[in-house]
């Protein structure tokens, strides 16, 4: 059984190796306006925001992580510890493994997220190439409030065991948005997305999108290292960033719901985030960090600093509501500014 978990506990080794405190998500190339006047006191904001049918009371969530072995096990329960503490909602990692292997041990490293926390929004998740029968069993193990469907072709071609076959992911999903009694979110791994991949999303009827952009965890940087060669570092800079990836979903807006993730490390970029047009914030690397770096105490320490933090922000940027926030000025760098010009 070890054999089988072993890949879930290296990809958190290996996203912990190679965390780094800055991460290129693009969000320096955006710098909002600084007015000197202010008409919101910090009491008056509100942080709430809505994605799909959701209330989330805190605009930032843990975004997929893991599950499958007794160390992510243990990972999973403190991380839904804080999510209960810090009234956040929080997605588990594929939960492939636990359809694939009739395992207790498999399957308790998930479930212990909703025993911790049996009233938090939950967030399953699969790959793309699931079959309807299977995204439900992964809905019913969680008593899943939303299933995330994750797109990770980067990852699978680096990979010696991963997929080679991706061409019927799109109607796969196609056919879980339809048939699914849970709302899906369409999400990336950390490599951002499209117009053109969030066009073909909308178009079999997707309405909650996940940019999950570059700039933090590296899954071609993860794999590559977890092979006997590592014959792909010449694509690490593969994928749009996080910045660079709501951009992309700037004339989508009004369609679908966006999440934005991918290196999200500290309060000024969630309000970015918000500003470009995001409905809600993941966040994975930086909250693995915190969590196997300081513990549970400091983690919900911190994360709930954060949320004071926000609501600071937003005074000073003269916001009340995190929807407003899209009318902040920002300013972009040349960099950025061509990226949005080349791509209009
Ligand atoms: C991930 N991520 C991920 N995503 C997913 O949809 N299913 C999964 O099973 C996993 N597994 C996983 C393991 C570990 C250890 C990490 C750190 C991340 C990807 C994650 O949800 C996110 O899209 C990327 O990590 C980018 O966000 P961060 O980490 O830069 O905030």
């Amino acid at each position: 059984m070890s054999s089988i978990w072993s890949r879930k506990d290296a990809h958190v080794h290996l996203a912990e190796m190679n965390y780094q405190a800055h991460a290129n998500n693009g969000f320096d190339d955006v710098r909002l306006v600084h007015q000197s006047l202010t008409t919101v006191d910090i009491a008056d904001v509100n942080l709430n925001t809505k994605i799909g049918t959701f209330d989330l009371e805190v605009p930032f969530f843990i975004n997929a992580m893991t599950g499958g072995s007794p160390k992510t096990k243990i990972i999973n329960q403190n991380l839904s510890r804080i999510a209960k503490e810090c009234h956040l909602a929080m997605a588990v990692g594929s939960v492939s493994i636990a359809l694939k292997h009739d395992d207790s041990e498999i399957r308790d490293s998930f479930t212990i997220v909703r025993k911790e926390n049996p009233d938090g929004f939950i967030f399953s998740n699969i790959g793309a190439h699931h079959s309807l029968e299977n995204a439900k069993r992964a809905v019913d193990l969680l008593q899943a409030d939303a299933l995330q469907v994750h797109l990770n072709i980067p990852q699978e071609i680096v990979m010696p065991e991963g997929d080679r076959a991706f061409s019927s992911w799109l109607h796969n999903i196609e056919t879980l948005v339809q048939h699914l009694d849970v709302p899906v979110i369409v999400k990336e791994v950390g490599f951002g997305m499209s117009q053109e991949t969030i066009q073909q999303l909308l178009d079999i009827g997707v309405t909650m999108i996940d940019v999950a952009g570059r700039g933090g965890t590296n899954f071609i940087q993860i794999e590559n290292e977890r092979r006997e060669q590592e014959e792909f570092s010449y694509l690490y800079d593969w994928g749009q960033t996080t910045a660079e990836s709501l951009l992309e979903a700037q004339p989508f807006l009004s369609q679908a719901d966006f999440i934005a993730s991918g290196g999200i490390r500290n309060p000024l970029d969630i309000i970015k985030a918000y500003s470009l047009g995001a409905k809600a914030v993941g966040l994975s690397g930086e909250i693995l960090h915190q969590c196997l770096t300081q513990g549970n105490d400091a983690t919900i320490a911190t994360l709930l600093n954060w949320q004071e933090h926000l609501k600071k922000l937003m005074s000073l940027t003269g916001t009340k509501t995190i929807q407003e926030l899209t009318k902040t000025k920002k300013v972009f760098s040349l960099e950025l500014e061509n990226w949005k010009k080349q791509r209009n």
